[in-house]
């Protein structure tokens, strides 16, 4: 049985890789795509979430637009590493597909009660604005909800201050909401996203691959790899986003461990922190996972077949 998931994103280079990968890995039902604000402003998010849908060739999933702003912060994008666009880099194709006329947070909310409970896995690649609103808004979906495997956050590393991590740092609120309910948390941050390097060899291997959604994403690695050499020193770029979505494929590629973890909301230094309890065994009532090792060679694996799998697509 394929895992059913929705996956909250804000594209981002690292984004549309995970939608490629959901798309085309076949143990994945993507049941819908929603946006919300992050890398770039809302309406540019949303913009490169449908052109990425027409470079893949989706044309049967519901793409819904969300939270245009924090719950309580301003708004703060990541225009040195995603560009003006959001998506720097790659021409991108005028959208083939109308967006959803519900709010993200209602789509979310009427497919998670439309389900069995446990069946529908939720896979945040952003900030996490829209999942803490569908929480509120509807709290029975904390109970049906399989799963939140999220990218963000990370228990040694930050990339948007010292120590937080910029999904988590731009709606610190949101993500104690998160991190706080029942439901089991997931968090794959940046000491595992680190591990996901793409390196030359990575680039040719997608390359090889030789179809025009491949070659979107070397470009899209391209410029993602120049901006985080520049902004942050890296010499082949973390490619964090598709990380989660492989968890929930495989969870053996990405090793995690069970650990109380909280949000930090009022340092004056460390705002936004994802801050893990590692003294003592996780209790009995922890909810919260913390991801620690990637299977690189694998995970790769996963992006390139994903890459086969969906094969050519004509504009
Ligand atoms: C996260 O922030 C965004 O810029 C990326 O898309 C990723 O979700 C990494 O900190
Ligand atoms: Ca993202």
């Amino acid at each position: 049985m394929p895992r059913k998931i929705i996956l909250d994103c804000d594209p981002g280079h690292d984004d549309a890789i995970a939608i490629l990968l959901a798309h085309g890995n076949p143990e994945i039902e993507l049941l819908a795509v929603t946006t919300v604000v992050g890398n770039q402003t809302l309406p540019k998010v949303t913009r490169n979430a449908l052109a990425v849908a027409r470079i893949a060739g989706i044309t049967d999933v519901p793409f819904a637009a969300g939270a245009d702003r924090p719950l309580v912060r301003p708004l703060e994008n990541a225009p040195d590493i995603h560009g003006e666009s959001g998506m720097d880099g790659p021409v991108l194709p005028d959208p083939a597909i109308e967006l959803d006329g519900r709010h993200a947070v209602d789509l979310i909310i009427d497919l998670v009660m439309s389900h069995e409970p446990g069946e529908i896995t939720l896979v945040p690649t952003g900030g996490l604005t829209n999942i803490a609103l569908a929480a509120r808004k509807e709290p029975r979906i904390v109970d049906r909800v399989k799963e939140v495997v999220l990218m963000g956050g990370g228990y040694h590393v930050g990339n948007w201050s010292a120590v937080a991590e910029f999904n988590i740092k731009i709606d610190p609120e949101a993500a104690h909401i998160v991190f706080n309910e029942s439901w089991p948390v997931v968090m794959v941050g940046l000491d595992l996203t680190h591990q996901a390097l793409a390196t030359p060899e990575v680039v040719e291997q997608i390359a090889a691959v030789g179809t025009a959604p491949a070659r979107f994403v070397v470009e899209l690695l391209e410029f993602f790899g120049t901006t985080y050499k520049d902004a942050q020193g890296f010499d082949s770029p973390p490619v964090h986003d598709p990380c989660a979505v492989a968890y929930v494929i495989d969870p053996s590629i990405v090793r995690t461990v069970k650990v109380p973890i909280d949000i930090e909301l009022t340092g004056t230094l460390t705002l936004g922190m994802t801050v893990a309890d590692f003294r003592h065994p996780a209790p009995d009532d922890c909810s919260t996972w913390a991801a620690t090792d990637l299977d690189h060679a694998r995970f790769w694996g996963l992006v390139t077949d994903a890459l086969e799998n969906i094969g050519q697509v004509e504009l």
